[in-house]
């Protein structure tokens, strides 16, 4: 129905998780793909199952300068990046009494300020290309794609920074796809529900937390509320990684070109 050959995308926070599975959705439509993680190990797997198609690069997100180098890294290896998929993410919960404002700030520097600086590093060569493609009459679409949350969309309690942060990340979308349309540019978010990752494994199972930057932060959801969930689910379960891409691939696709600035919920029908 469509092909991606010719592509090129950029996936953060793509060595696990929904992440990886773009990735390999994207390489398999014919796309040439751009990975990145802050967990080099994890990423390395991810490219070898990603397969030859691809590069990756280690990296914080949330460092100042390391957008901007991903993105130079992207266009240096496949001389373009036509799709863009922020990604990267985790939760570092609490109630707000609670909430440190390095806890709050966290949130925001990964969902929000991380995506703005990877599409503002994106900006110049996005614009050039596009005016010259206008001046030779032709239209090429390209797509960015920000994941958010329904914490994000519906609020969740306990998650003030990461309902801000997601929040905060449709108010970009929105405001891109107006600048970018001119150059021919789908902006949209995918929303998901509970898809199961390790971001929602059971908390007390093993290695519920996750490393970063030298922090150890539990993250899960409480059995208890996984089974209120998967009840309460007008499908009667969560998501898998797979289902969850599949909805980030439509907005990288040709099928999404007169869509622009949208939020679409990949929730099987649950809302918060
Ligand atoms: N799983 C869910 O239920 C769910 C629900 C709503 C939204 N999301 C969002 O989906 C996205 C993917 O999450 P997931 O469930 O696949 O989680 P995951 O933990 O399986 O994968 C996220 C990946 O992002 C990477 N990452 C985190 N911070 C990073 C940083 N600073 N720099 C580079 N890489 C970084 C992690 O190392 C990890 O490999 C996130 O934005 C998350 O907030 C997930």
């Amino acid at each position: 129905m469509f092909t991606l050959e010719g592509k090129t995308a950029l996936v953060t926070g793509s060595g696990r998780g929904i992440g990886r599975a773009i990735a390999k959705q994207l390489a398999s439509a014919g796309a040439s793909v751009m990975l990145n993680d802050i967990d080099a190990d994890v990423l390395k797997e991810a490219a070898g199952e990603v397969g030859p198609r691809s590069k990756s690069l280690a990296g914080d997100m949330t460092a100042p300068d390391f957008p901007q180098k991903l993105v130079e890294a992207t266009i240096a290896n496949f001389s373009s990046i036509d799709i863009i998929v922020n990604n990267a993410g985790y939760t570092w919960d609490n109630v707000i009494q609670k909430m440190t404002d390095e806890q709050f700030q966290a949130m925001l520097d990964i969902h929000v300020v991380a995506p703005f600086r990877i599409l503002r590093a994106a900006s110049g060569w996005i614009r050039d290309v596009a005016k010259r493609e206008a001046a030779e009459g032709k239209r090429v679409m390209r797509k960015v794609v920000n994941i958010t949350s329904i914490s994000g969309t519906d609020g969740n309690a306990g998650q003030a920074g990461y309902s801000s942060g997601k929040a905060a990340v449709i108010g970009l979308t929105k405001t891109m796809a107006k600048e970018w349309g001119r150059y021919n540019v789908n902006v949209n978010c995918v929303g998901f529900g509970l898809i199961e990752t390790r971001l929602i494994q059971p908390l007390s199972g093993e290695g519920a937390a996750i490393e970063m930057k030298g922090r150890h932060i539990p993250v899960g959801v409480q059995s208890r509320l996984l089974q209120t969930a998967r009840a309460a689910n007008p499908l009667g379960r969560l998501g898998t990684p797979e289902e969850a891409a599949g909805a980030v691939v439509f907005f990288c696709s040709p099928l999404s070109d007169y869509v622009s600035g949208e939020v679409m919920i990949c929730s099987g029908g649950s809302h918060f």
